[in-house]
């Protein structure tokens, strides 16, 4: 039985702390997220339209943060889709492994901040949503 379902996707509340300076926003390894975080980046300058994303991963989990503007995350787990909005930069969205997922609607400034378990390899990526559902189906 393949555990994920879109359902263990969650948007974490994260702690703001407010002062007449500004605001900040601290993010540790597993006391704000369910993981440790193994690599950051961040999507920035996406033109109006563009679709970002648009795979899974075999074993990565991740948090997305608007830290600027906005966007809409589609979440697909072969079965059930949702779309979340993200505005803010005082919550995230947690995506565990073989979710699909699709970035879209970004305003314009907007900036994603992905924070990853895992370092960049492409050998765990599923880019093709085909294969994405028949993998689903087996497990
Ligand atoms: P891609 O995964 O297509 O971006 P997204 O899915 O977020 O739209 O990545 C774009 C390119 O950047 C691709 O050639 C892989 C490369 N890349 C890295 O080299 N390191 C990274 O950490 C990431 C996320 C991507």
């Amino acid at each position: 039985m393949m555990t994920n379902s879109i359902n263990n996707c969650s948007v974490i509340n994260l702690r703001k702390i407010e002062n007449a300076k500004g605001n900040l926003t601290p993010v540790e390894n597993a006391v704000d997220i369910p993981f440790s975080v193994e690599r950051v980046y961040y999507l920035y300058d996406v033109p109006g339209g563009e679709t970002r994303g648009g795979h899974a991963h075999k074993i990565l989990e991740q948090f997305i943060v608007a830290v600027a503007g906005s966007f809409d995350v589609i979440l697909d787990d072969g079965i059930n889709r949702k779309t979340i909005k993200l505005n803010r930069s005082s919550y995230g969205l947690y995506v565990p492994k073989m979710i699909w997922r699709e970035i879209v609607n970004f305003s314009t400034g907007a900036i994603c901040l992905v924070l990853a378990s895992e370092k960049y390899d492409e050998k765990e990526y599923i880019r093709n949503f085909d294969e994405f559902q028949k993998i689903r189906q087996m497990n």
